[in-house]
Formats: structure tokens, C-alpha cells, sequence
């Protein structure tokens, strides 16, 4: 089974959903009257999305982008290619993008740049976990579920070799799926 391969549980579903609702009220207040552009970022972002928006109370339009940073699957480049852009035009827009992890920060960094060069009316960020530790730009993000420790996680959105995304918790993989 897909558990057997996980070492540690990081984050249970329950506290996962617990935040995911305390984050949900908190954007509701925030966007109560603008009607935001929740942006998710392809494909860690996925899970963490479909539960948020069902807990924000009040109208919003959703869209996505995917991007892929120039570099192997656990170091990001900082270069980074857009594979889907937005259907949706972002001026005069309040944006709010929603991200499964912030690690270096360039990927983010990346796309706030582009929105506010879009000429979005606002850019913020949620993010479920936050790696203060491998920032590389100075980049907060406005909202954040957790802190993570510079370990490698997988589970709800999150991969190694695109498998554990459908985890329903946040873990660590025992070391022997790593070496294969
Ligand atoms: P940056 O470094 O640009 O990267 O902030 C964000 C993206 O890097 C991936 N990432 C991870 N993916 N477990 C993962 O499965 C991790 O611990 C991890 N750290 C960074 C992820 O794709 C994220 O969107
Ligand atoms: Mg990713």
C-alpha cells in the first residue's frame, strides 16, 4: 500500500481541513466585496484549491496556471516556463494565487511579478505550507497554513515522481523510495 511508503505523518487530514476552514473565513472577510481571481498553480495546488474555495462564502472566479521551473524535480531553477497561462485577463483584478508549497520562493516570486506587470489591482498569496528555510527571495507570502522544516514532503497536491499527490495528509517518504 501507498502508506507503507510514508515514514512520518506531517500533517493529518484533520488539521489539514481544521486550517483549510480558518483560512476559508479569513478570505472571506478579506474579498467580500471584489469578486477575486483565485489563480491555483498546477498540479500540487489542486487539492488545497477545491477545498479552500468551498470554504469562502462570497463570489469568485477561478483559474489556473501551470508552470514548470528550468531544473531537476527537487531544486528549482529560478527560470521560470509557463506550460498554461490564464484563460482570464488579471487588470484591475484582485488576485489571490493559491500554492501547495513555497520552497526558494522564485516560482512565486515569478508570478506575483507577472501579475502586477498584468496590471492586477492586487496580488496575494495563500500558501498551505511554508520552507522558510530555502527562501532565495525575500517573499512572504500573505497567508500560510504551516511552517515546514527543509525536509522533502509529499501528500495533498504534494509529489515525489508525480505519485503521493492523492495522499490525503502531508508525509515524509521513507528513505528506501527515494534510492528506488
Ligand atoms: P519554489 O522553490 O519556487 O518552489 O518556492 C515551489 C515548488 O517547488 C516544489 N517543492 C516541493 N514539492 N515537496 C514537493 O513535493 C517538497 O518538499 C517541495 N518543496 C518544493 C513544489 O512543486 C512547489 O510548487
Ligand atoms: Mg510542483
Amino acid at each position: 500500500m501507498m502508506k507503507d511508503e510514508i515514514k512520518e505523518v506531517l500533517i493529518s487530514e484533520e488539521e489539514i481541513q481544521t486550517k483549510v476552514r480558518e483560512l476559508g473565513a479569513n478570505l472571506s472577510k478579506e474579498y467580500s466585496e471584489s469578486f477575486p481571481l483565485v489563480v491555483g498553480v498546477l498540479k500540487g495546488a489542486m487539492p488545497f484549491m477545491s477545498d479552500l474555495i468551498k470554504r469562502m462564502d462570497i463570489h469568485l472566479e477561478v483559474d489556473f496556471m501551470d508552470v514548470s521551473s528550468y531544473g531537476n524535480e527537487m531544486v528549482s531553477s529560478g527560470e521560470v516556463k509557463i506550460i498554461k497561462d490564464l484563460n482570464t485577463s488579471v487588470e484591475g483584478r484582485d488576485v489571490l494565487i493559491v500554492e501547495d508549497i513555497i520552497d526558494s520562493g522564485l516560482t512565486l516570486n515569478y508570478l506575483v511579478e507577472l501579475f502586477h506587470y498584468r496590471k492586477a489591482k492586487s496580488v496575494k498569496v495563500v500558501t498551505l505550507l511554508d520552507k522558510p528555510e530555502g527562501r532565495k527571495v525575500d517573499l512572504t507570502p500573505d497567508l500560510a497554513g504551516f511552517i515546514v522544516p527543509d525536509e522533502f514532503v509529499v501528500g495533498y497536491g504534494l509529489d515525489f515522481a508525480e505519485r503521493y499527490r492523492n495522499l490525503p495528509y502531508i508525509g515524509v517518504l521513507k528513505p528506501e523510495v527515494y534510492q528506488g
